[in-house]
């Protein structure tokens, strides 16, 4: 399973890609707005310096909602870095656009997928990644990782190339019970990634091998 990790916050970007793990990174406008980005050049220079730290896809969305707006502005993003994924939501027109990057060979993300029936239009479309937000519909007492399995079944039945990528993710477990399913791809969180290495017997055990190894060394 390729691990994303979901900010745009440069410096926790650049700690997941020096512990070895990240694939690749997704941003949304939240988390764009959340570190103070505005403006088009500097939304534009912002996404340049996230492809400048990663090795993976970078997952940057359009703001536009109307279809020949969305095209305009996906293939300006898709021109900042070979890294960028144009992130489109769910709606009618986005399908339409998912259809054209895809005949572009552009990749594309296809985001707000709260249901089984959104992922099937999406990879019908030619979406490189499909984003069911599995902690949103656990936040509205839905079961998010059902949504993954069903998909998964979908995209198995007919050979589907599109990749699941599940988004909202937001502690480790969803990230364990991800890979048990067959997801493609998480994003979520460093706090998310860093919690799987954690185990209190790992810091009893280091703890006493270093204590034993002191007493022995003097
Ligand atoms: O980037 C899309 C998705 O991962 C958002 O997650 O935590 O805002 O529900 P969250």
């Amino acid at each position: 399973m390729k691990f994303f990790i979901d900010t745009a916050n440069l410096a926790q970007i650049k700690e997941a890609q020096d512990l070895g793990v990240l694939d690749g990174v997704t941003t949304n406008p939240s988390l764009m707005a959340k570190e103070g980005i505005s403006g088009a050049e500097n939304v534009k220079a912002h996404y340049k310096a996230i492809c400048d730290i990663v090795d993976g896809d970078v997952s940057a969305e359009v703001i536009a909602t109307e279809y020949e707006a969305m095209i305009k502005e996906g293939e300006e993003l898709a021109a900042i870095d070979s890294k960028i994924v144009v992130k489109i939501p769910m709606i009618k027109d986005g399908v339409k656009a998912l259809r054209y990057f895809s005949n572009k060979g552009i990749k594309t993300n296809c985001t707000l997928i709260f249901s089984a029936g959104q992922a099937l239009m999406a990879a019908k479309a030619g979406a490189t990644y499909v984003s069911p937000f599995i902690g949103r519909l656990d936040d509205v007492s839905t079961d998010g990782l059902a949504l993954i399995e069903s998909i998964r079944v979908i995209f198995d039945n007919y050979d589907f190339g599109t990749e699941i990528l599940a988004a909202s993710v937001r502690h480790p477990m969803h990230i364990i019970e991800c890979a048990q399913i067959g997801a493609d791809v998480m994003t979520g969180p460093l706090s998310a990634m860093e919690a799987l290495l954690k185990h209190p017997l790992t810091d009893i055990g280091l703890a006493k091998f270093l204590e034993d190894h002191a007493k022995a060394n003097g």
